[in-house]
């Protein structure tokens, strides 16, 4: 399987483009819109037919480029029904995506949103903002729920075999993948703390709003494509 980590500078998202090489067939993870030029430009380098752009969740700190990489590619965009309803395959706990020979587990681990899956293939999961290296999203807005968190991470990630590779949606210091055997023993927030002291943490985080949550999330439940402009009505 080719498999490549992209990043981009401005919101510290990273985007997974995972391939089959034989039938040159590709998905990409969390692609971020300012970066589809980006993204176009590797895959046509590579010989690669986008297939699936997967999102994570409905992010809220920057525009996804699931639907300008549907018009200009024909991929389908997966994520879950309770998400953006501009999406094509809604997929549930448990489904799997083929793509050629690499094969995609659906896994919901809301808590971060209540749409928030990860996506595990092989021996690597995409975790999103559920899991990050050392850390775990925020619980506090888009139907955020600190228990159900905790109960996505240590009860269906941190259920993944030990050597499983985290490859998260974000990172703000630099690291670039972990493993579940690693958060299990290090993650700052959900490492041997109880579900009780975990909501207590996230109630006490007290972090500023992202930057661009009030245009991200819109423009997300268009898959980045904004809605077009309402029509004036004809009123004098
Ligand atoms: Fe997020």
């Amino acid at each position: 399987m080719l498999f490549r980590q992209l990043f981009d500078c401005e919101s510290s998202t990273y985007t997974y483009l995972l391939a089959d090489e034989r039938t040159r067939e590709a998905l990409l993870i969390d692609p971020v819109r300012e970066q589809a030029e980006r993204d176009l430009g590797l895959l046509k380098e590579l010989g690669l037919t986008l297939t699936y752009v997967l999102d994570t969740h409905v992010h809220a700190d920057h525009v996804t480029g699931a639907g300008l990489l549907r018009q200009r590619t024909g991929a389908r965009v997966v994520a879950s029904p309770k998400g953006a309803p501009c999406v094509d395959l809604k997929v549930r706990h448990g489904d799997v995506l083929q793509l050629g020979e690499v094969k995609v587990e659906v896994l919901e681990t809301p808590g971060h949103t209540d749409d928030s899956l990860s996506y595990r293939v092989g021996k690597r999961v995409f975790t999103g903002d559920a899991l990050l290296v050392r850390s775990a999203g925020r619980t506090d807005f888009q139907n955020g729920d600190a228990g159900q968190l905790y109960d996505s991470i240590t009860g269906v990630l941190f259920a993944l075999p030990e050597d499983t590779e985290v490859y998260p949606a974000h990172d703000y210091k630099g690291h670039t993948v972990s493993s579940i055997a690693e958060e299990k023993r290090h993650n700052a927030r959900a490492a041997n703390r109880s579900r009780e002291a975990f909501v207590q943490l996230m109630g006490s985080l007290g972090l500023p709003p992202p930057k661009k949550l009030k245009e991200a999330v819109p423009a997300n439940l268009a898959c980045g494509l904004l809605p077009p402009t309402q029509t004036p009505s004809a009123q004098p």
